[in-house]
């Protein structure tokens, strides 16, 4: 028995634990043959012996029994240690999204803004003909309307052109004083290096016996030296035309690349072109039933991509409607 016992714990396969059963308690297993040849055996012994096999069948049954279990229990295990997920191993990780530079840079214009004192709002991007251009006194047939060129969806609607029109909106809903910005999309029916067909300004506006030429020139400066992070940055104000500003004004800063000294950003000139501005004009107000004697106030509008493309020194003003990944990643 001591040997049965030991080849059915050697057992590790399934059907070989069945054969070696087989072997003893099989129909022609080594323990039926003794029970057949119980009768040979003199009556007197035959009680003893028959006990005596029974028992070893119980033990022999209940080992196979065992081994079947321990067998199935080695082949969980087996199975457990081979699909088993180390969860302390690093993750690949899903990587953290960040936002659009575009985004960016107009959260960080309209924190500037709003630490000077600025409100916020934002209008729509179909304007009429009459928001965009005539009530900021470019009439029709104006060649000023010939400077945009407009995305005309029918005869008297327009993609906005600029942010301006939101000049008029705000003072239609909000009498003076007034200190406004405006961030928004503006659309013009054009493309190439430096014009993309879609672009973001932000119009500023603030009417207020304190928003003097002076106070423009200060804000604006003040803006750009907190925005490029250099006190020491340059400006200068040259005189422009805007129909909606008298007198009006476009801001160059020093170049932020070349610090003066000249490079193809600022095509050797020393001096980058910002933005345009001016005091709020006359025609502008007194539609609007503001007296411009006892109103005054300026007005300025500034590309966003542009101050984009300089504070992160992107060349391409194309790269930031592309969306290649790997552009906008190192923006994170
Ligand atoms: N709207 C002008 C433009 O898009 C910029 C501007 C805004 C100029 C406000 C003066 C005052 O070119």
């Amino acid at each position: 028995m001591d040997e049965a016992l030991a080849s059915l714990a050697a057992v590790e396969q399934p059907a070989l634990l069945e054969e070696t059963k087989a072997r003893y308690l099989g129909k022609s297993g080594l323990l039926t043959e003794r029970l057949k040849a119980l009768g040979k055996l003199p009556p007197a012994e035959r009680p003893a012996a028959g006990a005596e096999i029974n028992r070893v069948k119980v033990a022999l049954e209940a080992a196979v029994q065992a081994q079947r279990e321990r067998i199935a229990a080695r082949q969980m295990e087996g199975q457990l240690q081979a699909q088993a997920l180390d969860v302390t191993l690093p993750g690949r990780g899903a990587g953290t999204g960040g936002l659009h530079p575009v985004t960016r840079t107009l959260q960080r214009i309209q924190a500037l803004f709003h630490s000077l004192g600025f409100d916020v709002a934002d209008g729509p991007e179909i304007e009429t003909d009459a928001y965009n251009f005539t009530a900021l006194n470019i009439p029709e047939n104006h060649p000023a309307r010939a400077m945009h060129d407009t995305f005309y969806l029918d005869p008297t609607h327009v993609l906005r052109t600029h942010t301006s029109p939101m000049q008029v909106r705000y003072l239609e809903a909000h009498p003076p004083p007034v200190k406004v910005i405006v961030p928004g999309r503006v659309y013009r029916c054009d493309s190439d290096m430096t014009h993309t067909p879609m672009f973001h300004q932000v119009e500023g506006l603030w009417i207020d016996p304190a928003a003097t030429f002076s106070s423009l020139k200060g804000v604006l400066i003040d803006f750009m030296r907190r925005f490029f992070e250099q006190d020491e940055l340059k400006a200068r104000f040259r005189p422009s035309f805007f129909p909606f500003t008298e007198p009006s004004a476009e801001m160059d800063i020093g170049c932020v690349i070349c610090h003066g000294e000249g490079c193809r950003v600022c095509s050797h000139t020393g001096w980058l072109e910002v933005l345009g501005c001016g005091m709020v004009h006359p025609n502008v107000l007194t539609p609007l039933g503001i007296d411009s004697e006892a109103h005054v106030g300026f007005a300025f509008g500034l590309g966003v991509e542009r101050l984009a493309m300089l504070r992160y020194g992107v060349n391409d003003l194309r790269l930031f409607f592309e969306n290649d990944i790997r552009f906008l990643k190192q923006f994170r």
